[in-house]
């Protein structure tokens, strides 16, 4: 009698005789794919023991073939009297690390993962799971569902899901709170949050914790489970406490902190109905799941998962990196003293050259604070703190000490002279195959490669301040830099844990040229009618963490100001100026250092500014122009028309190699709303054909900033998106 779940599983193994070949690969899975492609499940019968091998590389994504095979292996070990126990364990690097996310959005292929789950619970032969790498949510379901489970060390486990703009759809709303109780299940499931296996043990997600490789430790569980050494049970016939003071708790929370998202409200209510019988929560956790799939939400942060991979797929992916240990970082202010901490947390090596001894201390300074606050967060121990202070960075005011560096990262002052007067004596002094890089925001890296002789070694790392803090870095490509030092500036983003993103020479790059059309629209918006609040509010309700005059007065006015006068001569004469910025800075208001700006910071924080407001009714009526109402949608229709216009020009000028690329780039450096996936993939949810009736319209009132791109006229023609240009690429 083979063993039944929560029974005495012992049984005599002696007289078994093997019914399978020793691997048998599964016929339905197979059917699925490519003549090529291996099995995606892999079985082996050892004694009374079945081990399912799930075999879907990289992550072991529950694809549509591994589905059907895991439940054609149920079904056909269901039938084979000799087995008594089956154990499910990952080959390769992880357990299942999830649904498959490429197939969301597409039509549904049975069977679906919520019956997959509920067939392993069915079984009345004990299934037990064994877990390592990453359980994460559609696997951490597969394995709720199984009657036991042994984690390995170093496993993560979580429910995702809720980054991705869905919940977990497969059962996990019921079954985790059945094992962990609804406070915590709630914490999980509503914050995405990954954890380690001895945390997953405490909460009652795992059974055991152990060490081994997964098919061992699968053979070693399953004899486990036939002595009756591991239990096993139903997770679904266990019955839940109704913590209402924990759902009103999460619902709250999430009400004052997340008011704009869609799932994480969901995720509540399905973890509310876990009270029910299990059917009837499935059936609840299923409707809300769906809703969550149509939204356009989960569209957008799909969008953003699959950008943050995206940008790693340049040209010169293919080239050997140079080797990185040694960092000199020149200039120890914002970001001088923001890359080095980065580099130093990454455990590499900087020296930090400044203009002076007391400018050197100040950046020593700034970086100490930097750490302090990596401490506080737990990112780092008061040991490590004090030995890569005493080890691993040192000052100076002589570049003579970059003469062995691997890399140095230039972050002076914005100004040509300045940069190129460094280039030179950095061509002088480091060695040979050191990768030299600037941090400029906007100048040329072909006019600051060309100051050294070897422009091949010269590269833009374009950090985003805090740099120590914000995902971003963009690798400026310039005409002459060698494939393999935009490998290393790529191999430096991945060491520093951000998001690298290629892009080539222009005023601004990507993001910064963007950034300057997103402002000139604000203003123009404000000349127009709409107050700085208005504006700021508009966008602040769209998604965005600040608009755009906060922005402006956190930054400092005067740092524009300076740079609209050097550029004065220069501006284009049918270019549209407003000068209401110019006005507020001539009263010395240069936002919030200054105590007031576009706004008035007090003790109870910002409040429009009334002398500026006075100071934009005044230019208004300079201008003869009768101010118009805007609402919050005739705000952000603007501001977004002319953020994709930009874009598109960006992607036509070959500065992004990709519209996904440009998507990284506002997402991870400029707090585009995550949900929305960034500005391109904005563009195709507004459609090409709407945006160019947009344009046509705003050019009416001003034709030399309203310009229809091409590409975008093409879309409007054919009826392709960003999306489908990012695929081609
Ligand atoms: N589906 C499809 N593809 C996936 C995937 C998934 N769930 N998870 C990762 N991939 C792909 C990545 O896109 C990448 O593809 P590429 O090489 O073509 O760019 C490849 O697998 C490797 O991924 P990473 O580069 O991220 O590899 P890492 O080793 O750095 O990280 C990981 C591995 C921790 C598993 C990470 O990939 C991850 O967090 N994945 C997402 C996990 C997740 O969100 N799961 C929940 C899915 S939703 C769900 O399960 C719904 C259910 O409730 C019904
Ligand atoms: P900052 O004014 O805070 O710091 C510049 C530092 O460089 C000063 O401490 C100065 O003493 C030092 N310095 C000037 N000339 C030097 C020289 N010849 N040798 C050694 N040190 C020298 O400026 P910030 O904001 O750090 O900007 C630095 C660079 O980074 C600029 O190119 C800027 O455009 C760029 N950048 C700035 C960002 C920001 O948000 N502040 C974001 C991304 C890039």
């Amino acid at each position: 009698m083979p063993g039944t779940i929560g029974a005495d599983n012992r049984t005599d193994t002696s007289s078994f005789e093997m019914p399978f070949p020793r691997h048998m690969h599964l016929d339905s899975a197979k059917a699925n794919m490519t003549e090529t492609s291996p099995p995606v499940i892999a079985l082996e019968i050892e004694g009374p023991v079945a081990l399912v091998g799930l075999n879907n590389p990289p992550v072991n994504a529950a694809s549509q073939a591994l589905r059907a095979g895991l439940v054609k292996a149920m079904d056909q070990l269901a039938d084979n009297d000799a087995v008594e126990v089956i154990a499910i364990y990952g080959m390769g690097r992880t357990f299942i690390a999830g649904a498959d996310i490429r197939e969301f959005g597409k039509p549904p292929q049975a069977p679906s993962l919520p019956d997959v789950c509920n067939r392993i619970e069915a079984m009345q032969k004990p299934v037990l799971s064994v877990l390592h790498g990453n359980a994460l949510g559609g696997g951490l379901e597969v394995a709720l569902a199984t009657h036991a489970r042994v984690a390995i060390d170093g496993l993560t486990v979580g429910f995702p899901e809720v980054t991705l703009g869905i919940l977990p759809g497969a059962g996990g709303t019921q079954r985790a709170p059945r094992l962990t109780g609804m406070k915590t299940a709630l914490d999980l499931i509503t914050t995405g949050k990954r954890i380690g296996a001895k945390e997953a043990l405490t909460h009652g997600l795992v059974d055991k914790v152990v060490a081994g490789d997964p098919r061992d430790v699968a053979l070693e569980s399953a004899q486990a489970v036939l002595s009756g050494e591991l239990p096993t049970r139903r997770t679904g016939t266990l019955t839940v406490d109704n913590d209402t003071a924990a759902l009103k708790d999460a619902a709250e929370t999430l009400r004052k902190k997340q008011p704009l998202l869609f799932s994480p409200h969901k995720c509540v209510e399905a973890v509310a109905a876990s009270v029910k019988p299990l059917e009837e929560g499935l059936a609840e956790e299923r409707r809300l799941f769906l809703e969550c799939m149509e939204s356009p939400q989960r569209a957008g942060l799909i969008n953003a998962f699959f950008a943050e991979r995206a940008v790693a797929k340049i040209p010169e992916a293919g080239a050997r990196p140079r080797t990185v240990n040694a960092v000199g970082v020149i200039g120890g202010g914002t970001m001088g003293s923001g890359i080095a901490t980065a580099c130093l947390l990454s455990g590499l090596t900087v020296t930090l050259a400044e203009q002076n001894t007391e400018a050197a201390e100040r950046g020593r300074t700034t970086i100490e604070t930097n750490l302090d606050g990596a401490v506080k967060r737990g990112k780092l121990t008061s040991g490590q703190r004090a030995e890569i202070l005493s080890n691993h960075l040192s000052t100076t005011t002589d570049y003579q000490d970059f003469a062995e560096a691997d890399l140095v990262i230039e972050a002076v002052f914005e100004d040509m002279n300045v940069k190129r007067q460094v280039f030179r004596q950095l061509d002088d002094i480091c060695k040979e195959g050191a990768v030299l890089a600037t941090n400029t925001s906007y100048l040329d890296v072909n006019e600051i490669a060309a100051e050294t002789r070897r422009p091949e070694d010269v590269v833009g790392l374009h950090f985003f301040s805090p740099a120590h803090v914000m995902k971003l870095l963009e690798v400026v490509v310039a005409d002459k830099t060698a494939a393999d030092v935009v490998a290393t500036g790529f191999a430096l983003g991945k060491r520093l844990k951000k998001i690298a993103v290629r892009a080539g020479v222009c005023d601004g790059f990507i993001g910064n040229r963007i950034l300057s059309t997103y402002k000139k629209t604000a203003e123009y918006l404000m000349m127009d009618g709409a107050s700085p609040q208005e504006i700021d509010t508009a966008l602040t309700n769209y998604g965005f963490a600040m608009g755009p005059f906060m922005v402006a007065d956190l930054a400092g006015l005067d740092i524009a100001w300076a740079s609209r006068k050097r550029l004065a001569a220069t501006r284009a004469p049918e270019e549209r100026y407003i000068p209401i910025a110019d006005r507020i800075c001539e009263q010395g208001w240069f936002g919030r250092k200054a105590g007031r700006g576009y706004y008035v910071y007090g003790a109870d924080g910002p409040s429009p500014n009334p002398e500026a407001l006075a100071i934009i009714a005044d230019e208004r009526t300079k201008a003869g122009i009768a101010p118009r109402v805007f609402s919050e949608d005739d705000i952000t229709s603007v501001i977004m028309t002319a953020i994709i216009m930009e874009a598109a020009t960006v992607l036509e000028d070959g500065i992004a190699l990709r519209p996904i690329d440009i998507d990284a780039v506002y997402l991870f450096g400029y707090g585009f709303p995550r949900f929305r996936g960034g500005p391109m993939h904005t563009a195709d949810a507004i459609g090409a054909a709407e945006l160019v009736r947009r344009i046509e319209n705003y050019a009416k009132a001003d034709s030399y900033f309203w310009k229809v791109p091409q590409s975008l006229a093409e879309m409007a023609r054919d009826g392709s998106t960003f999306a489908d240009r990012s695929k081609e690429a």
